[in-house]
């Protein structure tokens, strides 16, 4: 019996919880948290304090919670043919109706405001704003984001603004996809289109929502649309990605002169499996690879090195004077933290575990052959709902090794989050212990990272209301507030209440 499974074990003898066999957690055990493996102290959490001003957030976005998926007339995304063709999404599901947020806004924000939010991260619809992606701007789109950004300042709450958070329209997909590098343009100019229309009352967007995911889950390995699965079309269609990123960075900055532009990439620390001199380069490449690879190159004008070899710039489709186009100093640096991951090097005969999918987050096996890694989720620590490792010491690593790298940016969290699938009891109230548990842990680490020199001004809570979760459609709950989805009943977990005392007090222990 390792150390996970004996206290895990413990926990259930305590507890006496049968839920706790499934998940290996026990938030409410009268046994102290230090005991789980990767838990931190009550010490910690009860001395853990954040700056004056720092802005408490939850996140969503557009096609995990809008519905309404062809009102107004919005055409249709790539994840509208997705999830409408039969075997992608668990259980048939489909976003066409999802928590109906389109319509329901108001209730959505009015629940921001009683907990005491001072930011919300949301995302918009490329296929609202232009139905094909190019030409004539739809005005119905671009009055919904006008009375959704309206709403939310009203609340006395800040807009961050995702310009694309994986929709995107089909027409565009029909055209090749990110892979085509004509993207890069037509991406700009809706960003444009949505600084010039929104940009005197939004001041934050972040272009891409973890661009690394869905170009490699979309292109590479085809769990997402357009379920191509290449290795080079991945490393075209990043391609693609780092100059859109550059090119909407300019396009946003000369339509609204407030505007900041930074990101919300997905990033996870990364450990060695041993210390032999393979593994630790194998986890630098993963680094640069999953963590690094569209900051660096707006940051630095070049891409990290992610490869056993060269630069693949040729199969990248990568011109003279691309470097020059992916260069833009972002104002802040956005990162979501789920996980951590264990990494070696795949060439010297690590054996492969085959693929897993864990949501959005999708690892094992050995990736490719360019950067030859094989890369692990650990299962050290107590897994969530989704089977991802808790490890809040993860995120005190993460932003501290990006601050050191970066010269000490101002960072934001887009995401973190867990999933539980805790619903109403008989008293209609959703007591999620594990979930305020999982964000008490994290955000202690937060809390040291900032005490150590970290300049973190926000963190965003995935996610304000459960939603269609991608490829998992209804079969996750992120969120915050409980939704059910035959009735859209919104109820706020506990989690979402002890949240808005958090952002209340600034401190943990409320
Ligand atoms: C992140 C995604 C978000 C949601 C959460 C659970 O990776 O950005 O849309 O799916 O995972």
């Amino acid at each position: 019996m390792n150390r996970r499974e004996f206290v895990r074990d413990s926990l259930v003898a305590a507890a006496g919880s049968s839920l706790l066999r499934q998940t290996g957690f026990a938030a409410t055990s009268s046994l102290p948290q230090e005991q789980v493996p990767g838990s931190i102290p009550q010490s910690q959490i009860d001395g853990a304090r954040f700056p004056d001003g720092f802005l408490w957030g939850m996140a969503s976005a557009a096609y995990q919670v809008e519905g309404a998926w062809d009102d107004d007339g919005k055409g249709e995304s790539n994840w509208d043919r997705f999830a409408h063709t039969t075997g992608k999404i668990k259980g048939a599901a489909t976003a066409d109706v999802t928590c109906d947020q389109y319509h329901r806004f108001k209730e959505d924000i009015a629940i921001l405001k009683r907990l005491n939010q001072k930011s919300y991260r949301f995302s918009t619809c490329w296929s609202r704003i232009q139905p094909t992606g190019t030409g004539a701007v739809n005005p119905k789109g671009i009055d919904h984001y006008s009375r959704l950004v309206d709403a939310i300042l009203e609340a006395g709450i800040r807009p961050f603004c995702t310009i694309y958070h994986w929709d995107m329209p089909q027409a565009l997909e029909d055209r090749g996809g990110w892979p085509n590098r004509d993207l890069a343009g037509y991406y700009a100019d809706y960003a444009g289109i949505l600084a010039k229309n929104l940009g005197d009352r939004i001041t934050v967007w972040a272009p891409f929502n973890m661009p690394w995911t869905f170009t490699y889950l979309g292109y590479g390995v085809g769990v997402f649309p357009p379920a191509r699965s290449n290795f080079n079309e991945f490393l075209k269609a990043a391609h693609t990605v780092n100059l859109a990123q550059g090119e909407a960075f300019r396009s946003i900055k000369a339509a609204s002169s407030k505007a900041t532009v930074g990101s919300a990439y997905g990033m996870a620390p990364s450990y060695p499996k041993t210390s032999s001199e393979a593994d630790i380069a194998a986890t630098a490449r993963y680094h640069a690879m999953n963590n690094l690879y569209f900051l660096n190159t707006a940051m630095r004008g070049e891409y990290p090195k992610a490869f056993v070899g060269e630069i693949p710039y040729e199969a990248m489709g990568f011109k003279p004077g691309d470097d020059k186009i992916m260069k833009v100093p972002l104002d802040w640096v956005g990162f979501h933290y789920y996980t951590r991951r264990i990494v070696s090097d795949a060439a010297i005969g690590t054996a492969s575990s085959g693929s897993g999918h864990f949501g959005t987050e999708t690892e094992g096996g050995s990736r490719d052959p360019l950067t030859q890694i094989h890369v692990e989720t650990p299962a050290e620590g107590p897994l969530t709902e989704a089977g991802l490792e808790i490890w809040p010491r993860g995120i005190y690593d993460l932003v501290t090794q990006i601050s050191k790298e970066y010269n000490y940016p101002i960072i934001e969290i887009s995401e973190n989050g867990c999933c539980y699938l805790d619903a109403p009891d008989e008293s209609g109230r959703v007591p999620d212990t594990r979930r305020i548990s999982f964000h008490r842990q994290i955000l202690a680490e937060l809390a040291r990272a900032i005490a150590d020199g970290a300049k973190v001004r926000g963190y965003h809570a995935w996610s304000l209301v459960d939603n269609f979760e991608w490829a998992d459609g209804y079969t996750q709950r992120y969120g915050l507030t409980y939704v059910d989805f035959r009735s859209q009943k919104r109820t706020i977990k506990d989690s979402g209440l002890w949240y808005g005392r958090v952002a209340a007090a600034n401190r943990l222990n409320v």
